[in-house]
């Protein structure tokens, strides 16, 4: 068993790669690389990219890709899985293990990439923001501006999985996630959903970088950190600006506690927008918690059917 560090990028198959790019910058990201069907999207962070689209027919979820913490790392996974590791043909080269999870999503374990250049665009410095027990801007604006979010890094994947037992497995076995919180439905023993957190010992690491939702396959969503809570509401004005399809939000998480708003992309992907969440190492003691009306969210307009969905 390996450990992984954190998400790397969300791949994607869609039939029009001009839309899905005229989207996603909309959302926040900016193009790291364009070929004739491949598109490369790429956040403020180092990551060379944080999600591809592959140019298919059908739209489709195809995989994600994780980070490893060592070359050895890989070659230790690429012998229990009985394959090679290979050069990684993909924006910041490097290597990689390609896995199968158990319902077919292609999984990238990736080590040795070249991290990005800074972005073109500036950035501006997150908000220092007062509150009634701490003034931390004394003197000053703030002078945040419109326009769209800046993705900063993909936070998490969520995938819908026929069953829980043999993806907790695979995800737990294979890359060292540790389950943080999850919930269940009625009973204790009828677990549901796991939210998993990358196993960094002492280290901080966000509240769950995979997460595992029974019925169905696919994602449930993938989701992206933003700036901070100005850039989050900015971007939510602006997305509805553009007429994109708005699917839950602005609220906040209890397991994780992220401030969260999620989107459909044009192929009806679901992608989240969120900003403060929680981070979390090995002292953490959650556990799973019953599953009902408001048990995602301490507050948040009312959920609509598009959630679901
Ligand atoms: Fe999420």
């Amino acid at each position: 068993m390996i450990k992984v560090q954190d998400v790397a990028y969300v791949r994607f198959g869609a039939p029009d790669l001009d839309v899905m790019e005229r989207f996603l910058t909309d959302f926040g990201l900016s193009t790291a690389l364009r070929t004739a069907d491949r598109l490369y999207m790429r956040g403020f962070g180092p990551q060379p990219f944080v999600h591809v689209t592959e140019r298919i027919e059908e739209p489709k979820v195809l995989g994600f890709g994780l980070l490893a913490q060592s070359l050895s790392d890989l070659e230790q996974l690429a012998t229990a899985h009985d394959t090679a590791v290979q050069d990684n043909v993909e924006p910041g080269g490097g290597y990689h293990v390609r896995l199968v999870d158990p319902q077919g999503l292609q999984v990238d374990v990736i080590w040795g990439h070249a991290p990005a250049p800074p972005p073109a665009s500036s950035l501006r410095a997150p908000l220092q923001l007062n509150n009634s027990g701490e003034l931390r801007r004394l003197g000053g604006t703030q002078r945040p501006g419109d326009g769209s979010s800046h993705v900063m890094r993909l936070g998490h994947v969520v995938l819908k999985v026929p069953s829980l037992e043999p993806s907790l497995q695979f995800y737990s076995e294979n890359f060292g996630l540790r389950v943080a919180d999850g919930y269940f439905a009625g009973t204790p023993e009828n677990r549901i959903a796991a939210f998993l957190r990358c196993d960094l010992g002492s280290e901080y690491t966000d509240h769950h970088t995979v997460a595992l939702i029974a019925g169905g396959t696919g994602f449930e969503h993938c989701a992206f950190e933003v700036l901070d809570w100005d850039d989050l509401m900015a971007g939510h004005h602006y997305l509805h600006a553009r007429g994109h399809k708005h699917s839950w939000g602005i609220g906040r998480h209890i397991q994780g506690s992220q401030v969260f708003d999620y989107w459909r992309d044009p192929f009806g992907n679901k992608i989240e927008h969120w900003t403060d969440g929680d981070l979390i190492n090995e002292q953490y003691a959650g556990g799973y918690a019953p599953i009902g009306p408001n048990a995602l969210a301490q507050w948040a307009p009312e959920m609509g059917p598009d959630f679901m969905l």
